[in-house]
């Protein structure tokens, strides 16, 4: 499977890169290549990329047989460095970086662990901003969801200490590990020194992590950007109100049925709130979306006048795809800057004549595809900023 995936992508990269180089060829100047060979051993290749994505490509057989040490790396304006497995190792703890140019400032790695991360892999990368750890490639999300929900793999698990020679890391990618608990090495403390505390970006979406706790987070402050989307959270309590600079904050297919509490309530930076198609429940298709199917409607039942408390930055709001079947009075009270709130594809039958109170600068609604048969006349009167407004697909039509 591995291997499959890994040979398009490269045949995806290779087609487009020629058909540039065609374009281009036609006001002939000088032949040029698009890649140039920078090192090659037994079981890895490095290719220096001269058309945009400018890169290393050092793909291998297998992490353990690459040489970085072997590679040129002669243009130190070009920063990013990827590494694509072609199998995965179960485990290994030695050091795959170390030596590298201080220039290399990205690193991608993919599909190259299978079970198990040391903390050595990542020795020796003093300089560098940004690090992908993935283990499926984003390109076939949907060919890999079903596997995802219905066959998981085994976890990859990281050493608890994996972080700890990376300090200055900004932003760190750990999608689609399959990881079943919060990664210890994200928090766990060496000799009283947190690690990653210059983390501006966080992503551990597709994993199957089951909870979110305070202290997961409380080394992470500086954070602006938290992905936790497909995961099996249940409840946010007041996991997140370290996090005070986040700006964005993405929460979709997770198992999460009702808002409690004010889980939102320092987050006063945060622009955009993602929270559509909780824990799938039932199949649905939209009519009228040939070919684009929402297989399954999320479980989130419960928004409440205290849910979005805090968040008086807040500009855009993503609720579809749930299972919402009343908007109470006040509820969005605290979003005075929203502009953009999605509720689409849901069950809302009442919206209270105050429901959308407070909602001084929204733009645009999306009600479609719930079970709206009514509306009080109020209703809209707190709008007065509304310019583009969604009802098709309400009732007396059976709602989705
Ligand atoms: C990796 O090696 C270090 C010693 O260099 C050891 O402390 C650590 O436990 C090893 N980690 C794993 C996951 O084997
Ligand atoms: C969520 O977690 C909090 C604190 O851990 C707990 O008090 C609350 O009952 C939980 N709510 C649900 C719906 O599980
Ligand atoms: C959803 O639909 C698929 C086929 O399209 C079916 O295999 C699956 O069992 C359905 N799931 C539920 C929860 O109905
Ligand atoms: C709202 O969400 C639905 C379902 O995900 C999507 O089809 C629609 O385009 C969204 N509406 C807007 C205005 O973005
Ligand atoms: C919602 O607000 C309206 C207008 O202020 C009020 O008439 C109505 O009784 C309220 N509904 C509830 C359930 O409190
Ligand atoms: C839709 O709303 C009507 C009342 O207007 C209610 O009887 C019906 O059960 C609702 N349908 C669903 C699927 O919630």
């Amino acid at each position: 499977m591995a291997k499959f995936l890994l040979s398009c992508i490269i045949a995806i990269c290779c087609a487009s890169l020629s058909i540039a180089m065609d374009s281009a060829s036609n006001s002939y100047s000088q032949p040029t290549t698009s890649e140039i060979l920078v090192g090659k051993g037994p079981g890895w290749e490095c290719k220096y990329t001269t058309m945009p994505p400018y890169m290393y490509n050092c793909g291998c057989t297998r992490i353990s047989e690459l040489r970085l040490a072997d590679v040129n790396f002669f243009d130190n304006t070009v920063t990013d460095l990827w590494v694509p497995c072609n199998a995965k190792l179960p485990s290994y703890n030695a050091s795959v970086f170390d030596g590298l140019p201080s220039f290399i400032r990205q690193i991608k790695i993919w599909d190259c662990f299978e079970e198990e991360v040391g903390k050595e892999v990542l020795y020796g990368l003093i300089n560098i901003d940004s690090l992908d750890l993935v283990n499926m490639l984003s390109l076939f999300v949907n060919r890999v969801l079903d596997h995802w929900i219905t066959e998981p793999l085994a976890p990859v698990r990281l050493d608890p200490e994996l972080f700890a020679s990376v300090p200055q890391l900004r932003k760190l990618n750990l999608r689609w590990l399959f990881m079943d608990t919060f990664p210890e090495a994200l928090y766990h403390k060496i000799n009283g020194q947190a690690p990653l505390q210059n983390m501006l970006e966080l992503d551990l979406s597709w994993n199957r992590i089951p909870d979110v706790k305070s202290e997961y987070f409380s080394n992470m402050i500086k954070l602006n950007v938290l992905d936790i989307s497909f995961n099996h959270i249940h409840n946010l309590s007041d996991s997140l109100l370290m996090l005070r600079n986040l700006q964005r904050l993405h929460i979709k297919g997770n198992h999460i049925e009702s808002l409690d509490g004010s889980p939102f309530k320092t987050l006063r930076e945060l622009s955009t709130l993602v929270l559509s198609q909780m824990r799938p429940i039932i199949n649905i298709t939209l009519p009228g979306h040939v070919g684009h199917k929402y297989p399954q409607r999320g479980a989130l039942r419960f928004i409440h006048p205290s849910s979005f408390v805090g968040l008086w930055n807040l500009k855009e709001l993503q609720i579809d795809i749930n299972s919402i079947e009343l908007i109470q009075n006040g509820t969005f009270d605290p979003l005075i800057k929203l502009e953009q709130l999605n509720l689409s594809v849901g069950l809302i039958s009442t919206i209270e004549e105050d429901g959308f109170r407070g909602l001084q600068s929204l733009s645009s609604l999306d009600l479609s595809y719930n079970n709206l048969s009514c509306i009080g006349n109020s209703v809209f009167e707190n709008l007065p900023a509304l310019l583009k407004l969604n009802l098709e697909g309400n009732y007396p039509r059976e709602p989705l």
